[in-house]
């Protein structure tokens, strides 16, 4: 198992270093797991001028999976575009066609009391949310920032998807239902915008191949109510790259914390990265404070996507129920009567929980 680690910036090292602990542990007992560290992001640009330097993207892509902490820090944010942390994560996911993005939202039971919404609206919770992730608004052309007719500054993107592209990660989403609850729920917005509509006659296509999945649409700003009025409603959510953004960061409350959800973002081959769902967090960064479950739940889903290994993501995922179960917490779900952990701390819990 080759695998590209680039920890990136802000708390990205520091819970990185807790999965690559979990992974060097199952690999004393005998997984063949190799791993080489890279430079991704604002550390990219640091030490070689470039947000995705080359050596960073030929790693990636002799590896078979690439696990990633997170991108960007204050300090890098009046860099031209080009040069932007986030433009390293950005051409990673397109260079390497990663267009289908996993994120699954599930309340463990210890952590219910954790969330911001009442215990028994998300109790039990288990939503796979599956975000396109090589097209929309992130990567339409024309873009930029120009001055128009009047004299003034005007930015514009472009929402754009062709219909192979919503073709494909809609099959995804269904295959992903046909193995859970056969419910998929298509969320755009085809009442005002023509690549919704798009999205929705080609999912309604898709779905005839998949008679047993129960299909359903939804504009995004009713999805986005529905997921804190009653989110166990949902099984499989399939949605565009924006939308699925800013639903994930909603949805990952449900569970208690943002660094709670990791996150596989696979391309046709199971080839695939893996990444928490957060960012690099300035504002707790190197304060070994941060959540690292999210990375490590991360490092179990490369498990059983990538290396189809689901005996060693179950064992990593029992790891963490067992750590929480055992009442260890860091800040970002601390409750009272459980025990604050560092972000150490809590990686070594997990390895010994394995
Ligand atoms: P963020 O996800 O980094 O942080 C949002 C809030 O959640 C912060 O208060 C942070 O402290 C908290 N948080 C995030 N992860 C946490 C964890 N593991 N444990 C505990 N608390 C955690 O989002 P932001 O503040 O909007 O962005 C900060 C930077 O990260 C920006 O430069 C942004 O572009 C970048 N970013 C990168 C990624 C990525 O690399 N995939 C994702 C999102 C944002
Ligand atoms: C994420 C992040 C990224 C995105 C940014 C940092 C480019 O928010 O992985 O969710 O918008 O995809
Ligand atoms: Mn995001």
């Amino acid at each position: 198992m080759k695998i590209a680690v680039l920890p990136g910036d802000g708390i990205g090292p520091e819970v990185a270093a807790q999965a690559v602990k979990v992974l060097q542990a199952l690999n004393s007992e005998g997984l063949k797991i190799e791993m080489e560290h890279a430079t991704i992001g604002g550390a990219g640009y640091d030490a070689a001028g470039d947000p995705l330097p080359e050596a960073t993207l030929a790693l990636s892509r002799a590896a078979d999976a690439v696990l990633l902490g997170a991108v960007g820090g204050y300090q890098y944010d009046s860099l031209p575009r080009p040069m932007r942390p986030e433009q390293g994560l950005l051409r990673i996911r397109k260079e390497l066609n990663l267009f289908a993005n996993l994120r699954p939202v599930n309340v463990y039971p210890e952590l219910a009391d954790a969330s911001t919404l009442k215990a028994e609206v998300v109790s039990g919770l288990d939503i796979m949310i599956v975000r396109e992730l090589t097209g929309d608004l992130y990567f339409g052309q024309p873009r930029g920032i120009h001055v128009n007719a009047n004299g003034e500054r005007e930015g514009y993107n472009t929402m754009r998807y062709s219909e192979s592209e919503v073709r494909r990660v809609a099959h995804i989403g269904f295959q992903i239902a046909m193995k859970r609850n056969k419910k998929l729920c298509s969320v755009e917005k085809a009442n005002v915008l023509e690549t919704s509509e798009l999205w929705r006659e080609v999912v309604i296509e898709t779905a005839k191949e998949y008679p047993e999945v129960a299909l359903s649409h939804m504009y995004v700003d009713n999805a986005a109510m529905q997921l804190v009025r009653n989110p166990k409603q949902f099984d499989v959510i399939v949605t565009g790259n924006i939308f699925g953004d800013i639903l994930s960061d909603e949805a990952s409350m449900l569970t208690g914390s943002i660094g709670m959800l990791g996150s596989a973002s696979l391309d046709q081959n199971r080839k695939g990265m893996y990444e928490p769902i957060h960012g690099s967090a300035p504002d707790i960064a190197g304060q070994d404070i941060a959540n690292p479950l999210a990375t490590i739940l991360s490092a179990a889903m490369m498990m059983r996507y990538t290396f189809g290994r689901d005996d060693v993501a179950d064992r990593i995922e029992n790891a963490v129920k067992k750590v929480i179960s055992s009442g260890l917490r860091t800040v970002d779900i601390y409750t009272a009567g459980t025990t604050k952990v560092g972000c150490a701390a809590m990686g070594d819990a997990v390895v010994a929980a394995l």
